[in-house]
């Protein structure tokens, strides 16, 4: 277990919930881990605890929203290799009802804060002679749900975005990919009404974490070297319907 031995990757949302079992997977891979994320207390607690495991992790606030933070985030690291844009807010509001205010908040951090990550990375990628991006979409930037026309706006644009970002820098060696996960239990959707996607899936439950981290670990590293503007659907059968 060392296909990413040397390099170094930085996670966002990486306090809790995927983002957190991205960072051990990574680590476990061999890689030096940054994650960043809003929940400080969460996300220090978060890295201690692999520390204590003896993996490479550290935490630093990151706000996805703030290019000051990216800045600081990427320049804190010798070189990059991997970013995995993972950080993501939900909500529900029917399309009528949905306010600017949420659409905006929404957006700002789903589709804005993976742009601006790509945009901070993608020069130290080139340094390091090319790289991996991981960006984290939905079965919902594939499909339509109800009640959540801003996240599946924005996961829809995170697909769109991972492919024009795989057409301009494949020159750069640096591969660009989305992953489109079903439902994963985390704290994101803990409090969903009657099992959420569950009814729906084939194989009947949530994924856990790790099968996440799995797919995001191969796309990060070499044996996904000729895998580039493609979205991986991870979703117990979900999209097969
Ligand atoms: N849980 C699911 O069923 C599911 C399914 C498909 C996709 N996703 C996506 O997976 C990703 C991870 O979500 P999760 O399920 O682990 O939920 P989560 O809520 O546990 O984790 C999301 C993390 O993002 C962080 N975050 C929020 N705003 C931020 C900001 N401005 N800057 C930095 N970090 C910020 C949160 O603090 C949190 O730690 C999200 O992009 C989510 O949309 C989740």
């Amino acid at each position: 277990m060392s296909r990413l031995s040397g390099r170094v990757a930085i996670i966002t949302g990486g306090a809790r919930g995927q983002g957190a079992s991205h960072a051990e997977r990574l680590a476990r891979e061999g890689a030096k881990v940054i994650t960043g994320d809003v929940l400080d207390d969460a996300g220090e607690a978060t890295a201690a605890q692999l520390r204590g495991e003896g993996l490479d992790v550290t935490y630093r606030h990151l706000d996805v929203t703030e290019p000051a933070d990216w800045a600081a985030a990427v320049s804190s690291a010798d070189r990059l290799d991997v970013l995995v844009n993972n950080a993501g807010i939900i909500h529900v509001n029917p399309l009528v009802e949905e306010t600017l205010e949420a659409w905006n908040g929404l957006l700002a951090v789903n589709v804005t804060g993976t742009l601006l990550g790509m945009q901070a990375a993608i020069p130290a990628l080139q340094r390091a002679g090319g790289g991996s991006i991981v960006n984290v979409a939905s079965i919902f930037g594939v499909t339509g749900s109800e009640g959540y026309v801003a996240y599946t706006a924005s996961k829809a644009a995170i697909i769109a975005m991972t492919k024009t970002a795989a057409l301009e820098h494949a020159v750069d060696k640096i591969r660009v990919n989305a992953i489109c996960p079903g439902g994963v239990s985390t704290p994101m959707n803990e409090d969903e009404p009657e099992g959420g996607v569950v009814p729906l899936t084939p194989l009947g439950r949530r994924a856990h974490v790790s099968e996440i981290s799995g797919a995001v670990t191969y796309l990060a590293s070499d044996d996904a070297s000729f895998v580039t503007g493609t979205e991986l659907i991870i979703d117990g059968g979900y999209l097969a319907r």
